[in-house]
């Protein structure tokens, strides 16, 4: 029986390759660049498995380079990447990866949390300039987290580990979310339901945790920045987009909040220059980047191209329709 050809777009880790080498005839794209786009739809031409990142979109042109594709298997919890109808209308199975990067993300929504409300990005700066003359009392002055309200949009597995973390900062916690949570998930990480609008303003942290959806894009507008305090920051590590970029640069420059830390952003890799600003703390979306976590992610996408090659339901799948049809 010869083995099901699969395309990565990613050399990926140890342990997924192991899994893929044995169970597929797979190519993977070595070059540190992303796959150009003409060189993907040629790599994809005979392949009946893809594996791809958020980087690549996975539509209809890319579905027509490839007749034989049956899996799309993302290695990313978040698939605004793929258009899964153009999938389901072609029987190719889409998969992502939910649950193994939620913790590592949520460390890092409380790294920019810290870093921005404390001025580390400045702080290092200045630090390493050969600049800093020594201590003094109003030197790099940020804001205390401790005992603050943290507003989290997106109330999910990301969300609600944020959550759970702000009781060690004895902090109050809100949300909002289309769905109210369950009494007991509210109690277990200690947090109260509010409306967008009394959040947006008794927050003076609000971290963002939706996923990019038709409802979502550009959720996070000038009227919302409006009913920030003026002293309150932006968290965003979900998706770019969720945020109009242009109405918080105005947000920033008007001191409408008091400053912003981004992993992800509207045009990614582009940042908007007016983001570039001291009270605004930029990384380059790493937030599920660490080794564990980004490892996990590569295995259970190379699990879900197996399993459907070995004749089973990928364990992930988010266009499970495709089963019903059959
Ligand atoms: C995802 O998984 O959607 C992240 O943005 C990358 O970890």
């Amino acid at each position: 029986m010869p083995k099901p050809k699969v395309f990565a777009t990613h050399p990926l880790f140890e342990e997924a390759r192991e899994i893929l080498d044995s169970n597929c005839d797979i190519q993977y794209w070595t070059d540190a660049d992303r796959p150009p786009r003409p060189e993907l739809l040629r790599r994809v031409k005979d392949r009946e498995g893809l594996i791809c990142l958020l980087t690549e979109k996975i539509n209809d042109e890319l579905l027509r380079a490839a007749p034989k594709l049956r899996i799309v298997s993302n290695v990313a919890v978040g698939f605004d990447n793929i258009e899964l109808d153009a999938c389901t209308k072609r029987g190719v199975v889409a998969t992502n990866t939910p649950g193994v990067l939620d913790e590592t993300t949520a460390d890092f929504a409380w790294t920019l949390l810290l870093a921005v409300a404390r001025r580390l990005g400045e702080g290092e700066g200045l630090a390493r300039s050969g600049n800093w003359k020594g201590w003094n009392l109003d030197q790099l002055c940020g804001a205390d987290v401790w005992g603050k309200t943290l507003g989290i949009v997106g109330f999910g597995r990301i969300g609600r580990a944020v959550a759970r973390r702000a009781s060690g900062f004895q902090m109050k916690v809100i949300y909002t979310d289309a769905v109210r949570a369950s009494e007991e998930t509210e109690k277990s990480v200690n947090a109260e339901f509010r409306d967008m609008n009394t959040l947006l303003a008794e927050s003076d942290f609000i971290s963002l945790h939706v996923p990019l959806l038709a409802e979502t894009r550009a959720l996070f507008d000038a009227p919302k920045f409006f009913r920030m305090k003026p002293t309150a920051f932006l968290i965003n590590t979900s998706r770019g987009p969720v945020v109009d970029e242009a109405a918080l640069v105005a947000a920033l420059e008007n001191k409408k909040i008091a400053g912003a830390a981004l992993d992800v952003y509207e045009n990614e890799p582009f940042i908007h220059p007016g983001l570039k600003r001291p009270n605004v703390v930029l990384a380059p979306h790493l937030a599920s980047a660490s080794l564990e976590t980004r490892s996990k992610m590569a295995t259970m996408a190379a699990n879900n191209v197996v399993a459907l090659f070995k004749g089973q339901r990928p364990p992930n799948m988010l266009n499970p329709d495709i089963f019903k049809k059959r």
